[in-house]
């Protein structure tokens, strides 16, 4: 495979070139039309065929003679487990939990919401519904009640699958009193809640709908693939966008595995047997897509590793992975080598472990700053690879190919575009800009296979998001350059979302949290650069009046507000109380101006705002508060 002329013919010869790549999947009937591009411009990929994404990923390896083969390791500090699944224990397991599922009457197409910590039920979970053709809607289990009921309420799943508690550091968080309440805050109520209990909180207290996972797992008939059509939905997965409402991202199972499948050579240049890691979590897309799918799909094996970049037990818990498990591609979040790096800044907790099997190590999830490149590459002396993605996006859309001998990088970029995205810098007019020229990143119509279908039960949302601000184009939210040689560079969000640790959320919601505070009569909330974070929301308060608590209890309350409403993970720490916030006449408030005088940025004052006064006042209190 050649770089140049994969990209080439992913563009000009789309529907050849995804024949050729979906020649790789095992179709329970081959696709009749490779593509198929609707009145509004949005494609189907595969039409005519039929597959099912859990047979790929696991019957395939088994009827194939590589049953015996390691699919996942399930590698837990924090609960000083390590467990092995073979291609077919992994796909008996499957199967039980596939027949228990429709044994509660979960059907083709029926919704299932699953949210559970870092454990083989996780991964279980999301095949069994892939296999009976339910969609799974995964919640990562740092969220909140609130936001549980909010993905409660738009998905509306039949039954939701979770454990007993997660495990942080030494701290046990139990789920089920976070599931009773968003289910108390729910208008929509699943049929049943299915909990594994794990031992260190081995029998929780079952309500009327509640009902213990290995029961419920040992009575049940295995069952199994059915076929799907290519574009049945495979899973939903919600991400944040401009408003408080989460987005469900709407992944079909044809154009899915087919991407993934591609990425696992052409990418991440590995293949059966070969062991991959990706240490993020299910909740998240790099979880769905690198620790689930794409190396069960590529027949490798995934670790799935619960446990942190630090402190379980120290911060060469990595490394320790890496040799014992043999990885051959790992894949993190730059936060994560950020928190290793405070603890261990000369690589010493390296030295003790034999990391020679070790490949490439590729990075993504925000932007990777030099300093945590460079300690990557003096340390592991491999190729270290940024590349860029998003939940709706599926797989990287720009990267370096270990898979097609394309090594080059340039510090700052996130390498060249993947096969299948056209990627376009353009002004505020939608003309494409110059290389080195700044612009919103957009894709060229029709995107490739992988991408997301829709926003789940919200077409209009779909389109007003990402297809309205430049017709014909998707928009990314992500505003960045093309240089003159193709590499992309991505400067960051240009709406309303910010990156805290790897996490994307929405300032929005975050307002809401903080507005529906009896103290509170108006906020913004923003991002601001961390060292360690990336970047942490920053709350600009204006108190109600006669609201005569201390300063400091009501930053106390409102922090504890944003944990139990949307999660600790949000890191909302900072508040800062104003008496006025700077607005356009038209009463939109100006965030851009907020963030760069945090930053201490040089800003214009827009001509359009209401009152030029505010900034005195605000610079006075960024001063006052300055630590
Ligand atoms: N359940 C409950 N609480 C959680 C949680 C979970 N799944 N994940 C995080 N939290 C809590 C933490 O315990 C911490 O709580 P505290 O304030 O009481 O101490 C708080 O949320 C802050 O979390 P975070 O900022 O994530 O720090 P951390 O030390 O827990 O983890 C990293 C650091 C780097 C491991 C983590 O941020 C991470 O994995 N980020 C990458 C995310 C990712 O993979 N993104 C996808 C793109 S690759
Ligand atoms: P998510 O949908 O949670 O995966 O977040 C996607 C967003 O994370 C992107 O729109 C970017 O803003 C950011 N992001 C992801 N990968 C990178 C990267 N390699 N470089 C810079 N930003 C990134």
């Amino acid at each position: 495979m050649n770089y140049r002329d994969e990209y080439r013919r992913s563009i000009d010869a789309k529907e050849d070139f995804w024949e050729e790549k979906s020649k790789d999947l095992p179709w329970l009937k081959e696709p009749t039309k490779m593509l198929t591009v609707g009145a509004d411009g949005s494609p189907s990929w595969f039409d005519g065929g039929f597959l099912n994404t859990c047979y790929a990923c696991l019957d395939h390896h088994v009827d194939a003679g590589r049953g015996d083969q390691d699919a996942l390791i399930y590698d837990s500090p924090v609960s000083n487990t390590i467990e092995t699944y073979s291609f077919s224990e992994l796909r008996d397991r499957v199967a039980r939990v596939a027949g228990s599922l429709k044994k509660l009457g979960v059907t083709q197409g029926a919704v299932v919401i699953i949210y559970m910590p870092m454990i083989p039920e996780a991964v279980i979970s999301m095949l069994a519904c892939a296999r009976i053709g339910a969609i799974h809607s995964v919640v990562f289990g740092g969220f909140a009640p609130e936001e549980l009921c909010l993905r409660i309420d738009d998905a509306k799943p039949e039954v939701i699958l979770s454990a007993s508690c997660g495990i942080e550091f030494e701290k046990i968080i139990p789920y089920q009193p976070l599931i009773r309440e968003a289910l108390r805050l729910a208008k929509h109520q699943p049929k049943a809640v299915v909990i594994k209990s794990r031992k260190e909180i081995p029998a929780p207290d079952l309500g009327s709908t509640e009902l213990d996972w290995d029961l419920w797992e040992a009575d049940s008939v295995p069952v199994d693939c059915v076929a799907l059509p290519a574009s049945h939905p495979l899973y939903i997965l919600y991400t944040s966008g401009t408003t408080g409402k989460p987005k469900g991202i709407v992944r079909d199972n044809g154009g899915h595995a087919v991407a993934l499948k591609y990425s696992m050579k052409a990418v991440y240049d590995v293949q059966e047997g070969d062991v991959f890691w990706a240490a993020s979590d299910v909740g998240w897309v790099v979880g769905h897509s690198y620790i689930v799918y794409g190396p069960l799909l590529a027949g490798c094996t995934t670790v799935l590793y619960e446990g942190k970049p630090v402190k379980t037990p120290d911060a060469g818990a990595f490394w320790r992975v890496i040799s014992q498990h043999r990885v051959k591609v790992f894949f993190v979040a730059p936060t994560a080598i950020r928190a290793i790096r405070k603890e261990d800044s000369q690589g010493k907790l390296i030295e003790p472990y034999d990391i020679s099997t070790l490949e490439s190590q590729f990075v993504a999830g925000e932007r990777l700053d030099p300093a945590t490149y460079r300690w990557l590459v003096q340390h592991l002396k491999i190729p270290v690879i940024d590349h860029w993605w998003q939940t709706e996006t599926g797989w990287p859309v720009c990267s370096s190919f270990p898979g097609m001998q394309e090594l080059d990088t340039r510090e700052g970029s996130c390498g060249k575009p993947c096969p299948g995205w056209d990627v376009m810098a353009l002004d505020e007019e939608g003309t494409i800009v110059d290389p080195g020229e700044e612009g919103s990143l957009v894709f060229g119509s029709p995107l490739p296979p992988g991408a997301l279908l829709t926003v789940w039960g919200d077409e209009k949302r779909f389109h007003d998001s990402y297809w309205k601000r430049f017709p014909g184009f998707y928009l990314t939210g992500d505003s960045g350059f093309l240089d003159s040689d193709g590499f992309v560079y991505v400067m960051g969000r240009t709406d309303d979302v910010i990156n805290v640790a790897g996490h994307r959320l929405s300032t929005g919601r975050m307002e809401e949290v903080l507005a529906a505070d009896s103290a509170v009569a108006e906020c913004a909330v923003v991002g601001k650069k961390d060292p360690e974070k990336g970047e942490i929301p920053v709350g600009f308060v204006i108190l109600n009046l006669g609201f005569n608590t201390k300063e400091e209890e009501v930053v106390k309350s409102l922090v504890k507000l944003m944990r139990e409403s949307v999660g600790a993970f949000a890191n909302f720490k900072l508040v800062f109380f104003v008496e006025k916030l700077p607005k356009t006449r038209s009463g939109k408030i100006l965030r851009r101006l907020l963030r760069s005088m945090i930053e201490k940025e040089s800003y214009s004052i827009p001509s359009t705002i209401e009152d030029p006064g505010v900034i005195k006042h605000i610079e006075t209190v960024l001063s006052q508060s300055a630590p």
